[in-house]
């Protein structure tokens, strides 16, 4: 059967982050690849802290409307938080994971410390700050030197991003529990991928995600930072499909 894709963005992204793949991956896959509420063009209300509980909620509740009870879900990032969320809560419509450049642990008190300042920001100096701070570490130096027109792209998405979606995304991320044990309780399997140049989630994050599940494969892009799916589509969408592809082979 063909399976659904629920892809998920990162922080502070929106869907626009996933139109290369949902191109790519639509012939093999019902692709969904949804605005998380604040973000891009969804104008839900946003509480001062937005929980990854609150966007897994969101998703399952998206999945309802389409009639869709089980799905792989993917995320990049903070969408691989929210992609754990789900998992947590709806094991059972989960057909399998993708976490791309993301982690199952907590964050650490400097992390969190930091999360507070970058809400704080959002507010008093506005997203294209942020932005503008966060793009030395998105993507590889070879991703910056090779296409100077995606970065300038990728900076955009996240400065048209509103201050309080920013903000109370920061502050939800900072309060989410460490997920390991829902990778190693969940009976689906796991695709993990991430950059070989990924200064955020150093391989070790990904490398740990892969021993703590049961059943999982990790695929690690050469030339790729933190934005693999952008930076290097082609080994991206291979990985993703050659997964698919295992799926439906295994079902
Ligand atoms: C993201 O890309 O979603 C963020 O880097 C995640 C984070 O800050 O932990």
């Amino acid at each position: 059967m063909r399976p659904t894709l629920l892809l998920v963005h990162g922080f502070p992204q929106d869907a626009t982050l996933w139109d290369g793949t949902a191109a790519e991956l639509r012939d093999r896959a019902d692709v969904i690849t949804p605005d998380l509420r604040g973000f891009g063009s969804d104008d839900r209300e946003v509480p001062s802290v937005l929980s990854m509980d609150m966007l897994a909620r969101d998703l399952a509740d998206l999945l309802d409307q389409r009639g869709v009870h089980r799905a792989v879900i993917g995320g990049l990032s903070m969408g691989g938080y929210v992609a754990l969320a789900f998992a947590e809560r709806w094991p059972q419509r989960v057909q399998a994971l993708v976490l791309c450049n993301t982690r199952s642990t907590a964050d650490p008190d400097e992390v969190r410390q930091a999360r507070s300042a970058t809400a704080e920001t959002a507010f008093t100096k506005g997203t294209a700050l942020i932005a503008r701070g966060m793009m030395p570490k998105l993507l590889s130096a070879s991703t910056r030197r090779e296409r100077p027109g995606l970065a300038t792209r990728v900076e955009a998405m996240m400065a048209r991003q509103r201050p309080a979606s920013v903000a109370a995304a920061a502050l939800g991320m900072a309060a989410r529990p460490d997920r390991t044990a829902v990778l190693q309780g969940l009976q689906a399997p796991v695709l993990i991928i991430t950059g070989e140049a990924d200064e955020l989630m150093p391989l070790p994050t990904s490398e740990a995600m892969r021993a703590a599940a049961a059943d999982a494969r990790l695929v690690v892009i050469p030339g790729a930072g933190h934005l693999s799916n952008m930076e290097r589509p082609d080994a991206f969408h291979r990985a993703v499909r050659d997964f698919l592809n295992e799926l439906s082979r295994a079902t």
